[in-house]
């Protein structure tokens, strides 16, 4: 296996690992000049296509008559389920429940019934409208407390159980209990769902694809095209942000446009605009979870039960893992003397629910934070000192509800750190004092831990390919499995295959994801695009340069230790000689320059029905520290400051670390203050464009934000370069910021009752939260 430890010497290639590199992209995001889908030169005859949705969220299909649609002026071709040459089924992980387009039963409102493909898009979409369906309603099921009667599940629900909870929560000296309900979240990537199909000859269709998982679009369209994979490609150089949006989601737009392609014998694309693709798409599941929990005098949780409920929609899609992960991180960094928890997937009649940065895992963490919150308005202390009691520890206190012993816990010296750092408990007096004098304008602070398990539950995913030609120029083609959504991926890889080779890092060209070069992909998600295709690609690169070193021994006659890579040159005996020079020499001596890579993830195993095993490889930290103005007349609110303290272990690349940490840190704080999904009594999104889903803008950032990477804390498992996933954890620190709210909102009633206020905290809730908490401390 190849070492781990970047070279040490003074001199160092330009773009190595552990250094802060720009986005490969930056500089063409800025400009506009970064190629996305609907940017590629579109291929001569191309057709738009435009999807036909129903309005009913469930209802029997009587008619579909689409002849007003054939007929409109630029359409060239209407497809409905009967043109499906192989299956009507765009479901994820084969679950054959997500027809591509709906025939005889809808299942919810804006379900697709049919395409229409035209000249131009805007034909396209006019024609769309025209048709005219006749339905037979049926009761639809649009909420959870309708799914919690009626009880049906999309996927079989999964229990964690260590020691007695019922006895621990019964003979625990105080006991509480309560429902929190948690909103849901749209992903709104900058760039919406998109797909440009391309007939090839034969059976074969090029797929450029929107999409986070290029092998399971494949696999979608050749089954829906009733072709074998090997004759579907599937290309996407970026995507203009993805949050588990695009996990799942991209499969019914990429297979809509093959189809229309290999009908027509034409190119064709299909970008839903905003509306649609709110409407269309499924989004973060809303949960309700109901706890109970019995602690003692102190504080210290002696038993805890959850229930979490969560509204998947109507079909499974990824809500078995994502409800999974939710009880995965219902412990977040504290130690359940015993638990019992359980899982709920509720089937509804709205879109299927997803995938979305966190994976479940941010709603299980918000509901252990509200216990936590409970029992120190219980208690009468600040909900940092139950935090610390709780925190995992030594032998005895370090098992998690799924029986994976916790051996990296830095949450307590984490904590502490961030603690001091910002200041906490001067802050805190301050504003205790700021609100003893009363006004209407109250502060509020709160400080939040992170623990984030890294690995997917489904063991099978945690492997990757990848691909390293040298040519004889000396330049090298990199190719892997993982996707660029922004995270920065691709420079991360190309970071780790220039250290290995010691070379420049403009010398290793990023190419696009494609299912032709590397293939049977995961998913990029799970944070662990950088930790499975960095492992990969260096194992890739490691191969190539061990056949130069044995070429160069064999040539030059000199012991193997005397051939060393330095930056851009290797050192042979007492010569060097550029790394060009090498590689075309051994090429002259026919040496392979090219190979693949693979990795899967040591250690771990999961069996779900026996809720044990160790599905995490190791787990990721961070805490954030958020002070809050709250207006109490209007539930207004402002942050006023933030403090992060995050650990990505030994940093690949710190600056676009950082830019993770900061990017999922607002976007959590949005999910859990300010965006509000809304469907009305008909089943219908109202909340389908940003008009009416306010995701958090500029002026919406801490006035002041500190953010600090933990320095000298490698993996200690051996990950790239011991550096640790970064993509999702730092979403959940956006908690702090609803508990700072919440401790503000307390002010008004003398911090004598916990505020209970469902996320998302808008204005509209946190006032009713003040409302309620006077009428309790002294009733009208
Ligand atoms: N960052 C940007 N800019 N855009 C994105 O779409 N997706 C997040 C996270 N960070 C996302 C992002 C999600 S949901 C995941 S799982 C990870 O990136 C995936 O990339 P990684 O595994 O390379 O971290
Ligand atoms: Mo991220 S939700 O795992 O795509």
């Amino acid at each position: 296996m190849p070492d781990s430890t970047p070279i040490a010497t003074a001199e160092r290639i330009t773009g190595g690992v552990h250094v802060d590199r720009r986005h490969d992209s930056a500089h063409k995001h800025v400009t506009g000049e970064a190629v996305y889908i609907d940017d590629i030169r579109e291929p001569a005859g191309l057709l738009h296509v435009y999807l036909g949705l129903s309005d009913r969220p469930h209802a029997k299909l009587l008619s579909l008559d689409l002849s007003k649609v054939k007929s409109a002026p630029g359409v060239v071709r209407v497809l409905t389920s009967a043109d499906i040459p192989g299956t009507n089924d765009v479901s994820c992980m084969g679950r054959h429940d997500e027809p591509l387009f709906a025939d005889d039963l809808i299942e919810y409102a804006g379900q697709p019934l049919f395409a229409v493909a035209a000249e131009t898009r805007e034909l396209a979409r006019r024609a769309a409208r025209l048709a005219v369906a006749e339905y037979e309603d049926l009761d639809p099921v649009l909420t959870t407390a309708k799914a919690r009667e009626t009880g049906t599940v999309v996927f079989p629900p999964m229990t964690l159980k260590r020691g007695d909870a019922a006895e621990a929560i019964a003979s625990a000296p105080r006991r509480l209990e309560g429902r929190i309900a948690i909103g849901g979240q749209d992903h709104f990537y900058l760039e919406g769902q998109i797909a440009m199909a391309v007939p090839g000859e034969d059976d074969e269709v090029l797929v450029h694809s929107s999409t986070q998982h290029p092998s399971e679009v494949q696999h979608i369209v050749a089954h829906v095209l009733s072709i074998p994979a090997n004759a579907v490609s599937i290309e996407v150089r970026r995507m203009g942000g993805a949050f588990g949006g695009k996990e799942t989601q991209a499969n019914l737009f990429a297979a809509t446009a093959a189809l229309v392609a290999k009908k027509t014998g034409r190119a064709a694309k299909l970008r839903p605009d905003r509306d649609d693709d709110m409407v269309i798409t499924g989004k973060r599941h809303d949960f309700e979870v109901d706890y109970s929990v019995g602690f003692d005098d102190e504080g210290r949780i002696k038993g805890v039960d959850f229930l979490f409920a969560a509204r998947c929609g109507f079909a499974a899609d990824l809500s078995g893992p994502v409800t999974d992960r939710a009880l995965f991180h219902c412990d977040n960094t504290y130690f359940y003397e015993a638990v019992h928890a359980q899982s709920l997937p509720l089937k509804t009649n709205t879109v299927s629910n997803t995938a979305f940065r966190g994976f479940g895992g941010p709603q299980g963490m918000v509901a252990a934070e509200r216990i936590i919150e409970e029992i120190a308005y219980a208690v009468g202390k600040d909900p940092l000192e139950i935090r610390k009691l709780n925190f995992y520890g030594e032998a005895g206190r370090d098992v998690t509800p799924y029986h994976q012993t916790v051996e990296d816990n830095i949450a307590p010296e984490l904590v502490a750190d961030l603690e001091a750092r910002s200041d906490y408990q001067a802050r805190r007096a301050a504003i205790r004092e700021h609100n003893a004098k009363g006004g209407y304008l109250r502060k509020g602070i709160a400080l939040t831990p992170v623990k984030f398990g890294i690995s997917f539950t489904a063991t099978q995913y945690n492997q990757a390919g990848a691909l390293v030609h040298v040519y004889t120029d000396g330049s090298v083609h990199l190719n892997h499995g993982g996707t660029e959504m922004g995270q920065g991926l691709y420079v991360k890889v190309a970071q780790v295959v220039a250290e290995e080779f010691q070379i420049d890092i403009d010398k290793v060209r990023i190419t696009a994801t494609t299912t032709g070069k590397v293939p049977n992909t995961s998913a990029t998600a799970a944070s662990s695009g950088a930790d499975l295709n960095g492992k990969a690609a260096q194992v890739a690169a490691h191969t190539i340069k061990e056949r130069l070193i044995g070429f160069a021994v064999e040539n030059w006659g000199v012991p193997r230790e005397q051939v060393v890579f330095l930056p851009n040159r290797v050192r042979i005996g007492n010569q060097e000689i550029p790394f060009a020079d090498l590689v075309r020499t051994a090429y002259m001596a026919r040496i392979q320059l090219s190979s693949t890579g693979f990795y899967k993830t040591p250690e771990i195993h999961w069996d779900r029905a026996a809720g044990s095993g160790k599905p995490f490889y190791y787990f990721s930290y961070g805490a954030a520290a958020a002070e809050v103005t709250v207006d109490t007349l209007t539930g207004e609110y402002r942050v006023d400051r933030v403090d992060i303290l995050h650990d990505v272990g030994k940093s690949l690349n710190p600056a676009l670390d950082r830019g993770q940490v900061e990017g999922g840190f607002v976007q959590g704080m949005g999910w859990l203050t300010m965006e509000e999904l809304w469907w009305d009594q008909r089943g219908h999104l109202r909340t389908h464009a940003p008009s009416t889903y306010k995701i958090p803008a500029c002026s919406d950032r801490p006035k002041i934000f500190n953010v600090h990477l933990l320095e000298n804390s490698p993996n200690r498992k051996d990950t790239i370069y011991r550096s640790k996933a970064v993509g999702e954890p730092p979403l959940m620190l956006g908690m702090s910021v609803l508990h700072a709210i919440s401790d503000a909102v307390a002010s008004v009633a003398g911090y004598q009752r916990c505020p209970r206020i469902d996320p998302p905290a808008t204005p509209e809730k946190v006032l009713a939260a003040i409302e309620a908490l006077l009428e309790q401390v002294s009733p009208p």
